[in-house]
């Protein structure tokens, strides 16, 4: 949430910052704004309302030498959406971007007697006064009195009017990462900004100071001691985070899937099957566990939906799936015998994270699944499954989904396995199977022109359904958050059993019903709940295995799946459901990868 970029060092800054606000700009898109320092030592600040191409144009005819300066793509939390509330700020000597929430800024206010002299709505503007008044020429001294006032989660980069070329960032939660190569010093949310320089870096330890200078990087902790942060290298290259060709990056991801899940599986077997000896994850940790806890948001939440209905039923104790944003408010029932599984592309969700170190303190052991390398979530668990998935850059989530399943069922086979639920034999059936649900998702991509004669219907729709039994039903809620996050279509996922229960009120002639029926077991149940939907004139979707007996008036359209067995159809489901939101986002005109108001990583809660 809210990009930010700084850079000092010997190249155009200017280009520097717009580059890097562009590959930033999924982390929030309402405004971007940047600050520069020109040779002449004079500050430029231009901000706009608009996405970073609004900031670009405006900047087209700047006429600035500049080698230091910061910039910052937003998304609003305090005050809205205009030119005056965007980053920088300047508050006398002091320009300052800022991601997070300043949670006391009524207080500070009051406190500093500021009401009179703001002239944005934001919490940020506040900080920036509060720092301006600390400065008195010691950056560090101001900075140090500052976040001793502050409460709430901030990554803030500065700017002191009287130190031309160095820029000074600390943090509390929201994310920040530092690399020096020899062409200058780069500070920036993420590593996808800094990824065309280098890819060496560190992640800004919490309320340390780290000071960017040309020739260097300094980091000191609040007291002034020296720091030595341990450096870090991304795995993957600049390539990986553009698009290649694909219209947008949502569906370049989408097909990057088959590798995704490649990459995160083939490196954790051993002999065909699954070891975790590489990650250091002990299997003690599961075998101890008298339960386990799911934990995440959104997309990654839903992967632990089908994780708890894979697993539960093979290792036959409790596993819960909770929202990240509620747990922490609703006193778990979580203890030294609770294995929490947190689940997190970003490794950044401040609601997960929450989660996380509540559970820690209540004496459970974390493990987490993360798609981000040195992310905070990472470095704050017991255990961490790294998914291989490379850079996830469109805000709607698809080959992160895909990863977190399969670590899960990674996972889950491997608890099976150590508790006596699998024999080894069990164990490798389950791992091949695993490993043909690839090329099943193989299949569905190169199939996927089919699905447009579908999306064209929802793309007329203003409400849509999702239905399933079992594990049908969870894929479903994903498919559902994938359609209404990118198309504005209101959608809903249901147990099928459950329309009957009051949803089916709703199904008018036209309705589109998305049915997902591949799970044998309760394949005829579903099928009677499509009926009854179909029955109120729904114009059915309906997505089965290869060799399902479907009577022909039980759907308008139908789609396959080519895997066999029950427990692993997910994996070319989840390619069909994504692909149908694809398109229809597509056929509607909107913009796929950056959707109304979201952005990529949620750091405020
Ligand atoms: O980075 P995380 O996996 O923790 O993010 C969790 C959710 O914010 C995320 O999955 C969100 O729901 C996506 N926009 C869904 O496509």
């Amino acid at each position: 949430m809210c990009g930010i970029i700084g850079y000092t060092g010997h190249l155009d800054a200017l280009h520097v910052l717009l580059n890097g606000l562009e590959q930033l700009e999924y982390r929030g898109y309402d405004s971007a704004g940047i600050a520069l320092f020109s040779s002449g030592n004079d500050r430029f600040i231009m901000k706009k309302a608009g996405p970073v191409a609004t900031l670009k144009d405006a900047c087209a005819d700047v006429d600035i030498i500049s080698h230091c300066g910061i910039g910052h793509t937003r998304w609003a939390t305090h005050g809205g959406v205009n030119d005056t509330n965007a980053h920088p700020h300047i508050a006398g000597k002091v320009t300052l971007i800022h991601n997070g929430i300043i949670e006391n800024y009524h207080n500070l206010i009051e406190r500093f007697g500021l009401r009179d002299s703001l002239v944005s709505e934001t919490d940020t503007e506040v900080a920036a006064r509060v720092l301006d008044y600390y400065y008195k020429g010691d950056p560090y001294e101001a900075i140090r009195r500052t976040t001793r006032e502050i409460t709430g989660s901030y990554a803030f980069c500065i700017m002191f009017e009287d130190i031309h070329d160095q820029i000074f960032c600390v943090r509390n939660v929201s994310p920040m990462v530092a690399a020096h190569m020899k062409d200058g010093s780069f500070v920036a949310s993420d590593v996808t900004a800094i990824i065309p320089y280098t890819n060496r870096y560190f992640v800004i330890p919490e309320y340390q100071i780290v000071t960017l200078r040309q020739d260097g990087i300094s980091v000191q902790d609040l007291n002034g001691n020296p720091v030595e942060p341990e450096m870090l290298e991304v795995s993957w290259n600049v390539e990986a985070a553009k698009k290649n060709g694909y219209p947008h990056y949502m569906l370049k991801e989408i097909h990057e899937q088959p590798d995704a899940l490649r990459n995160t599986i083939t490196p954790r077997l051993n002999d065909g099957l699954p070891d975790f000896s590489e990650d250091g994850i002990p299997d003690r940790i599961l075998s101890s566990c008298d339960k386990i806890a799911i934990v995440a948001c959104g997309t990654a939440m839903y992967a632990g939906m089908v994780g708890k209905a894979l697993i539960e039923p093979i290792i036959k104790i409790p596993v819960s799936v909770n929202i990240a944003s509620e747990f922490r408010y609703e006193n778990p029932l979580v203890d030294e015998k609770t294995l929490v599984i947190v689940i997190s592309q970003s490794g950044e969700t401040i609601d997960t994270l929450a989660a996380l170190r509540l559970s820690r303190k209540c004496g459970a052991r974390v493990l987490s699944i993360v798609n981000v390398k040195g992310s905070t979530i990472a470095r704050e668990s017991n255990y961490v499954f790294y998914t291989h998935a490379g850079p996830e850059i469109a805000v709607a989530s698809t080959k992160a989904y895909m990863v977190q399943l399969a670590s899960l069922y990674l996972i889950g086979c491997r608890t099976a396995m150590v508790r006596g639920k699998f024999s080894e034999s069990d164990a490798r059936t389950f791992i091949s199977r695993l490993m043909d649900s690839i090329p099943a998702v193989q299949s569905v991509l190169a199939d996927k022109d089919r699905l447009k004669a579908a999306a064209s219907v929802l793309a007329k729709a203003q409400d849509a359904f999702f239905v399933g039994r079992g594990l049908d039903y969870a894929f479903s809620l994903e498919g559902s958050l994938k359609l209404k996050e990118i198309s504005y279509i209101h959608a809903e996922a249901y147990a099928a059993g459950e329309l009957k229960h009051g949803t089916i009120a709703l199904i008018e002639e036209n309705t589109p019903v998305i049915a997902v029926a591949t799970q044998d077991k309760i394949y005829g149940k579903t099928v009677s709940n499509i009926k009854e939907v179909k029955a109120r004139g729904a114009f059915v979707i309906l997505i089965t295995k290869e060799n399902a007996e479907v009577s022909e008036d039980i759907s308008d359209m139908h789609f396959t799946v080519p895997v066999p067995y029950d427990q692993f159809t997910v994996f070319p489901v989840a390619v069909i459901l994504q692909l149908l939101a694809y398109y229809t986002s597509d056929m509607k005109g909107l913009n796929v990868d950056k959707p109304r108001n979201l952005a990529k990583s949620v750091t405020v809660e």
